[in-house]
């Protein structure tokens, strides 16, 4: 496990393109892989995260190759992928392995999916439980519904799922077998969750029922076919959370970040800081793709606490690590509640934080569906201690933003993972 300091900085100045977002990324990959022609993707996230997608698909098939430094040729196999007669190493990543247990279900082969610690220890039983329903033949071997998923594929009809959670991975892995199923494939769920996969399949020829205006309701029609679509990924707002929030923490700092992807299932984080009294300014705004994207102006801040109520959770769920740092710093109360969900991240996000920020002098507590921050009031945490990344990407990156925004040196433990969604994150 590697250990870095981090030394506390006086201020950020600056432009920043951050690496390309790592939802689009991982559906851009799968969605061309199974569509009909070929694609270029451009601003393709290069993480551990993605190529765990990229090694998947090509162990399936799919042609991918490189053309630039960000740039990536997709050759679709039209919805027929081959036998990959070997494990599917989904690494780290739950995208990858509900993504495609909803694209294997449906194929005439027999697959295993496996992954690492964190990934054998997550849920899967969200995808599996409606999958099966849809006629899928498919097994968890890991203990209580976990990994190894290993799946049978065969013919599905379409069912009506009312979900129990709000789940981006869920709905996604549905629209993906309903593709492929006969008769209509419905998805409810109690509210609406980032919505890259419609907003993709809909670039790609596929008709689509959106049926709610938070987009919490969905339904297609099985049989369609996907249509390869070059794809520009924007930057990814969750890697650009982590430099908005150590700009609002230092003093007389003023940057921009540029083309951020601002599809507003993903924007809840700038909505809760600026709420927070945070100076962020959104400029540029163009369509890229089917996504909005800008330029976001970040200037020092005076923050205040906030409660987030469960309803805004799963717009701001992967930013609660950094904005928990937020919290530590701003006067008051900040209070989270409903995001039970962070129990089951790359690791116990609820645990993980409250951890992080009391290794950095601040005041935390876990609560079973969320925490509560006492802010220090607006001064620079003490810092000085050793924050452990458990294996999680953001958790080792807020960690980082807390550090440097402390009086004191501090050591994360365990830097490596941010090499999942953001590798080059300690250089930038
Ligand atoms: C993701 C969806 C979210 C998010 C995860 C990525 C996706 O999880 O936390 O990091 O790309 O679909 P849910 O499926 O629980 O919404």
């Amino acid at each position: 496990m590697n250990r870095v300091i981090v030394e506390p900085v006086s201020r950020l100045q600056g432009h920043l393109k951050l690496p390309g977002d790592k939802s689009i990324s991982h559906r851009a990959v799968i969605f061309n892989g199974m569509a009909q022609g070929s694609a270029q993707i451009h601003g393709l996230l290069n993480s551990e995260d993605v190529e765990a997608s990229r090694r998947c698909m090509s162990a399936l098939g799919v042609k991918i190759e490189r053309q630039g430094l960000d740039t990536w040729q997709i050759t679709g196999l039209n919805g027929r992928l081959s036998d990959p007669r070997d494990v599917l190493d989904c690494g780290n990543s739950g995208t990858t392995m509900r993504l495609l247990s909803g694209v294997l279900s449906a194929q005439p082969f027999y697959s295993l999916m496996d992954g690492d610690n964190s990934l054998r220890s997550r849920p899967m039983g969200r995808v599996t439980v409606p999958l099966r329903k849809m006629g899928a033949d498919i097994s968890c071997q890991g203990e209580d519904g976990r990994a190894p998923l290993s799946i049978n594929g065969g013919e599905l009809h379409g069912i009506e799922w009312d979900s129990p959670i709000a789940s981006a991975q869920v709905r996604s892995a549905l629209l993906l077998a309903g593709l492929r199923a006969e008769g209509c494939t419905r998805i409810v769920q109690p509210y609406g969750a980032r919505d890259h996969t419609e907003r993709m399949f809909e670039r790609m020829g596929i008709e689509l029922e959106i049926l709610n205006d938070d987009r919490s309701m969905v339904a297609i029609e099985g049989g369609q076919t996907l249509r390869a679509q070059d794809i520009v990924v924007p930057g990814d707002c969750s890697s650009a959370a982590f430099f908005v929030v150590a700009a609002l923490l230092t003093p007389k700092s003023d940057i921009h970040l540029n083309q951020v992807g601002l599809n507003p299932t993903r924007t809840g984080a700038i909505e809760a800081l600026q709420e927070m009294g945070a100076q962020i300014e959104t400029h540029d705004v163009t369509q890229q793709c089917g996504e909005p994207m800008g330029t976001l102006r970040v200037r020092s801040s005076h923050l205040n606490g906030i409660q987030i109520p469960a309803e805004m959770v799963p717009r701001l769920i992967d930013e609660l690590p950094i904005l928990a740092i937020a919290g530590s710093m701003a006067h008051g109360i900040t209070e989270v509640a409903g995001a039970a969900e962070l129990r089951v991240k790359e690791s116990d996000r609820i645990e993980s934080t409250v951890a992080m920020v009391r290794a950095l002098g601040g005041k935390a507590e876990a609560r079973p569906d969320g925490f509560i921050i006492e802010g220090s009031g607006g001064d620079p945490l003490l810092g000085g201690g050793e924050i452990h990344a458990h294996g999680d990407h953001r958790i080792a990156m807020a960690g980082m933003v807390g550090a440097a925004c402390s009086q004191r040196p501090c050591a994360i433990i365990g830097s490596e993972a941010v090499a999942v969604s953001f590798p080059h994150f300690w250089r930038t």
